[in-house]
């Protein structure tokens, strides 16, 4: 039975956890002023914790409302991974979804829970779309090619890194970050990691949070065959359910390896030298497509005012809304590194 008794609490547990901040893009309401009554809600992880949303958010309103002088509104980051996102456009409880898995994003067009934007699949030729992600979407063969497609909106890319103790993996498992790839890596650390004369030396720390971190590296596990998480026990794989920089940092303390992402690595190199100085990135993003997610960006069917939703679109796709992603650095002033976490 698919609703035990037993399940209830947990369910009751989750459901009040949905809006995360409001942001007025500094446009405070004034006591003569009109009432702000539009909300543009956008669902997504790993980008409003790090403020990337807020920031969207500030550029958008500032840009629409002319620097708060006309219809002033609001936008609402709701929390939620990609799977909570869907389901959040699928019940009309976000207007907009930034997720990460190409594969629902698709699902959710199909079954007209949202809609993308409209683009020309490019290809190669008739046979063989540009990628896994457009093959998915269409097939192959020449009825898809150069067509115009309802696909999910390209609007930023999130970076990875893997990280570990700097003191690398026993022979002869030594990671090469010159001349392994991400895969040859993680193939290393499984087989270091079952090799009993290691004595439990090599360990890694899963998110185990269906976040966007938590998938990029079930996907690494997977496409070397093996899927850790499925064994009920594992003396290596460390299942640790925390906030990104938490996980990190107990990734670093414990000596494991670990993925992380760009802005979560930043944040502790500003909060804690000594700690970045504990452990060593073998391989990042900038030198990896593997490592390299990209965020997409959905609008619901059943979005409240969908004229908001779409502008929305329009402008993070526009020069002026990629200059806030090229741009996105905490507004800490004393960071001693500029960051760009997206691009
Ligand atoms: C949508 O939001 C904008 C901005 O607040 C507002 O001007 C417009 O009237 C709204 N449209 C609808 C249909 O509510
Ligand atoms: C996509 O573009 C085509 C060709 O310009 C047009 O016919 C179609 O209506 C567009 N679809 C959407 C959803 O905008
Ligand atoms: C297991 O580890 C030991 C010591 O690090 C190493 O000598 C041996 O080659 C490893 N075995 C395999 C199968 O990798
Ligand atoms: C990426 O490559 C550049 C140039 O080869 C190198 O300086 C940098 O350290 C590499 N970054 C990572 C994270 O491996
Ligand atoms: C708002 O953004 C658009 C791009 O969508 C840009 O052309 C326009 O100049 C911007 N306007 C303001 C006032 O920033």
């Amino acid at each position: 039975m698919l609703f035990s008794k037993g399940l209830l609490p947990l369910v009751l547990y989750l459901a009040p956890l949905l809006v995360a901040e409001i942001y007025d893009g500094g446009c405070t309401k004034r006591k003569d002023g009109p009432q702000i009554l539009d909300v543009l809600r956008i669902g997504n992880g790993g980008a409003g914790l790090t403020g990337l949303i807020k920031e969207l958010a500030h550029g958008f309103i500032q840009n629409r409302t002319d620097g708060c002088s006309k219809n002033p509104f609001k936008v609402e980051w709701v929390k939620g991974d990609t799977t909570e996102t869907i389901n959040k456009l699928k019940d009309g409880e976000v207007d907009i979804g930034i997720t990460y898995n190409t594969a629902a994003e698709l699902l959710a067009i199909q079954n007209d829970i949202a809609h993308g934007c409209n683009q020309t699949l490019a290809c190669e030729n008739c046979e063989h779309p540009k990628n896994q992600a457009d093959e998915e979407f269409c097939g192959t063969g020449c009825a898809c090619c150069n067509h115009k497609h309802d696909y999910p909106c390209y609007i930023f890319r999130d970076h990875f890194y893997l990280v570990g103790p700097p003191e690398n993996l026993p022979d002869p498992h030594e990671l090469k970050p010159k001349e392994d790839d991400v895969s040859s890596m993680f193939s290393k650390i499984y087989y270091a990691a079952e090799n009993a004369s290691n004595n439990d030396t090599v360990r890694f720390l899963s998110r185990y949070d269906k976040s966007a971190t938590n998938i990029k590296e079930s996907e690494l596990w997977i496409k070397i065959g093996q899927v850790p998480w499925a064994i009920k026990y594992s003396k290596w794989y460390h299942q640790f359910l925390a906030y990104p920089l938490q996980a990190l940092k107990a990734a670093i303390r414990l000596q494991e390896f670990t993925i992380t992402d760009r802005s979560t690595y930043f944040t502790l190199i500003n909060q804690d030298i000594s700690l970045k100085d504990q452990t060593e990135v073998y391989k990042g993003g900038e030198n990896e497509t593997e490592l390299l997610l990209p965020g997409h960006l959905l609008v619901g069917s059943k979005a409240q005012n969908e004229t908001l939703a779409r502008d929305f679109v329009e402008w993070v796709s526009s020069e002026d809304g990629q200059r806030f992603i090229t741009n996105f650095h905490k507004d800490d002033k004393e960071a001693p590194v500029k960051r760009r976490n997206f691009e």
